[in-house]
């Protein structure tokens, strides 16, 4: 797959000297679905503003479709579809002449079925001709979406979809970004919830302190995250592991009475029953054992942490 976007090298100062990118370096693939973790303050918003070139650049360079944001600014606007974080909806106005005002803007011709289309995509068809102030939170939210997308934007930039929505709600959010993917809609999002990139997202990337500290695929991450680890206490502690235990993947505590097995948790045989029956043969007595598990959880607060020392 091609870059649709790719990021170089951005940095962005706000005014009162805050430096908010640090040097992002980011090629998001057409097609694909990227969330963007982050804790508040990260840089999220501001990444996607300067993407989106509502937030201008201090330094680097950003391209849409190839081109460049700055000197093709209406062509790459056009391409582009964004989901604010705070809700900007006019209360009184009804949820058509919402989303058909936000393609007027674009200039599109009209196009009431395609308006349709979106509204039926995002359950949203039966309250076409309702205010938005009869709405609720999530369905507000729907609607932001669908004003997003009445242009027919290639990259659609999702800004925390989900923040104060259902967990039942959330779910039909994912099937929804899930259809848009399938449409061909390249959908870059920015969650707190963790479960939520690892229901959808193809490939994830962390960023903290205005820098990226990691861009993965999902399945590779949970891969590495499949991990579990088991701590066996000794009764009386050991200098090195016994060779009869060579075959398993143990690392022995410096004061030598614990001992840490990792394993993956996918895999079919863990090998656990086979490790218990080995150490008693091999004459260890276990004083206490504790599974530890890694999630993609332990992965983002570890890295977070590391980068703020
Ligand atoms: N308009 C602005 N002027 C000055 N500083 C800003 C402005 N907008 C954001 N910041 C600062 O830039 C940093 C990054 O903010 P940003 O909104 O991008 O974070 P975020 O990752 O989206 O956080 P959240 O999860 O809370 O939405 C923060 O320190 C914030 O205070
Ligand atoms: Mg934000």
């Amino acid at each position: 797959m091609s870059a649709i976007v790719s990021i170089q090298s951005v940095c962005k100062t706000y005014a009162g000297g805050l430096e908010a990118l640090k040097g992002i370096n980011l090629e998001i693939k057409e097609g694909e679905i990227l969330a963007l973790l982050g804790p508040n303050g990260a840089g999220k918003t501001t990444l996607i503003s300067t993407i989106c070139g509502i937030s201008s650049l201090s330094r680097g360079k950003i391209s849409v479709g190839g081109m460049d944001i700055e000197a093709d600014y209406r062509k790459v606007r056009k391409m582009i579809g964004l989901v604010p974080q705070e809700i900007t909806l006019e209360p009184f106005e009804t949820v058509i002449n919402s989303i058909r005002f936000s393609r007027g803007l674009f200039g599109k011709p009209k196009n009431e079925a395609y308006l349709d289309q979106v509204l039926k995509t995002l359950s949203l068809f039966d309250k076409k001709h309702a205010r938005v102030i009869t709405l609720s939170g999530g369905m507000k939210r729907r609607v932001l979406i669908a004003k997003a997308l009445s242009h027919e934007p290639r990259v659609l930039f999702l800004d925390e979809p989900t923040a104060g929505v259902d967990v039942e709600l959330r779910k039909d959010m994912w099937a929804t970004v899930n259809k848009l993917k399938k449409q061909g809609v390249t959908i870059i999002l920015t969650t707190h919830y963790i479960e939520e990139a690892e229901a959808i997202a193809d490939r994830i990337a962390v960023i903290n302190g205005g820098e990226i500290l990691l861009v993965e695929d999902k399945d590779a991450l949970m891969a590495r995250m499949g991990q579990k680890k088991i701590r066996i206490d000794l009764m009386v502690s050991v200098k090195k592991i016994p060779s009869k235990l060579k075959n398993y993947d143990l690392d022995l505590t410096k004061d030598g009475k614990s001992l840490t097995y990792t394993y993956d948790t996918k895999s079919e045989r863990t090998g656990i029953t086979g490790l218990l029956n080995d150490l008693q043969a091999a004459g260890l007595q276990m004083r206490d054992v504790q599974t530890q598990q890694s999630s993609l959880e332990d992965i983002f607060v570890g890295l977070v942490q590391e980068n703020a020392k």
